[in-house]
This record gives structure tokens, sequence and C-alpha cells, in this order.
């Protein structure tokens, strides 16, 4: 079925790429609106303009090899000039929801490597606060799934074992470990603490709050334009 924001997709992600420089190391990310961006940084640098890229899950790393993109393993002290990357929500403050598409520890493992990371979004993404149009998905080890959702029932979070895409069995990331979505009682009024909380559980690897991390976000319309968002203290 054809995404009915893909327009909008593709308005953001061309802005994003419209800062990428010749040369530069980039951190790539995951999903939709990461695949556009990866097209568009081909469409600019045909050549591969230099670029070296590391990709933040299998999905993307395939496509930009593809398209001919320069794409390699993770160096050991590895920093990106930018990361561009998807998400699933964006609040006032910029904080964001991500792991839609279970790439959430890689992506925020390039993210905070990143100088700036770069988010590209359709409107449909922008909410007042988080947990509003998306669970919160967080990264676990499969052996501590139910002491989890155990602890977190108790936390007022219902959490949900992500499925497998295909067939029976659970979704696994690329790093081997399993999704739970968590769904809170009322929208997040502080995710920051929360992502603080989660993190703190054993078993609980990453989370897909991303707080204090997003460095501008682009939101792309249908007729091309893109709307520009910072952090508040930003210019
Ligand atoms: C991947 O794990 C996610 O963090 C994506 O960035 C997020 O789900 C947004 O995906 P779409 O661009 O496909 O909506």
């Amino acid at each position: 079925m054809a995404d009915p924001h893909e327009a909008e997709k593709a308005a953001a992600s061309q802005a994003a790429v419209a800062r990428v420089r010749v040369g530069m190391r980039l951190a790539l990310g995951t999903g939709s609106t990461a695949d556009l961006a990866v097209r568009a940084l081909h469409a600019k640098f045909p050549d591969g303009g230099g670029l070296t890229c590391v990709a933040s899950s299998l999905r993307t790393e395939a496509l930009a090899r593809d398209l001919g993109i320069s794409v390699g393993p993770l160096q050991p002290n590895d920093r990106f000039d930018a990361m561009i990357d998807g998400a699933d929500e964006v609040d006032p403050a910029l904080a964001l929801t991500k792991g839609g598409g279970g790439a959430l520890f890689r992506e925020k493992f390039l993210a905070r490597r990143a100088q700036q990371l770069l988010i590209v979004v359709d409107p449909s993404k922008i909410v007042e606060r988080l947990g509003t149009r998306s669970r919160i998905p967080v990264e676990v080890v499969p052996y501590a799934r139910g002491s989890l959702i155990a602890q977190l029932a108790t936390r007022n979070l219902t959490a949900t074992v992500r499925p497998a895409l295909e067939g029976t069995g659970t979704f696994r990331t690329d790093n081997g470990l399993e999704i739970l979505d968590l769904r809170p009682d009322r929208p997040l009024g502080d995710p920051g603490t929360l992502e603080t909380e989660l993190r703190g559980l054993q078993g609980v690897v990453e989370t897909g709050l991303f707080v204090g991390l997003a460095s501008v976000v682009f939101v792309g319309h249908a007729d091309g334009t893109v709307d520009e968002r910072r952090p508040a203290a930003s210019h």
C-alpha cells in the first residue's frame, strides 16, 4: 500500500540531506523516512561524495550498499558529523520516541556519537506528549522478559512482547534481543525520568526514549515545504 506520508517524509529527508557536505562521516538511521534520506543522499552524491557511513541496522546497511554508498563497520572511537534518522513521535521539547522499526539500541548508540542528530518526520509524528500515538519500545534481554513485564506493571506500564514480523515467535533486533512495547496509563509528562528509571531495570538494554539528543527536527509537508524545529536553548 502506498504511504500517504511519503511526500512529507521525502521533503523532510531532502532538507536534512541539504546539510550534508562532501567528505562527511555520517550515521544512517532506520525506517521508511531514513530510507528516503539514504536515497536522497545517493541523489545528491551519485559518485559517493567521499562520504563514509555507518548504518544503525542491517536493513539500512543493505540499502546504502545497493545504492553504492560507502558504508562500513563502527570504528572504536567513531564520531559522526551528523546522523539522519526518523522518529515515531516528537514532543515540543524535541524529545523523541523511536524504535518502531526495532533499531533503537544502535540508533541511540550512533546518535550519541554524532555532532548533529537530524530528525526527519512527517507532521503526523508531532505530539504534545510522548506515548500519545505510539508505544514506548524497550530493547530487552529475552531471559529477563517475564520479570521485566511484572516490574513494569507495578509502574503502570503495560508491556507487550513485540511479535516476529513473519511467522511465529518474537521479534529479534539486530542484536538478537527482544522488544517490549510499553503502553503508559497516560501520555508522558517527564520522558527523561522514565528513561532513567527504565534503564535502571536489569535486563533493559536500551529504551526508545531519546531525550536531549535531537539537534534539528525537519517536519516535511506535502507541498515540499519544511519546518525546522530546534531545542529551545539552541539557535
Ligand atoms: C526505527 O527503529 C525507528 O526508530 C524509526 O526511526 C522510527 O520508527 C520511524 O520510522 P518511520 O520513518 O518508518 O516512520
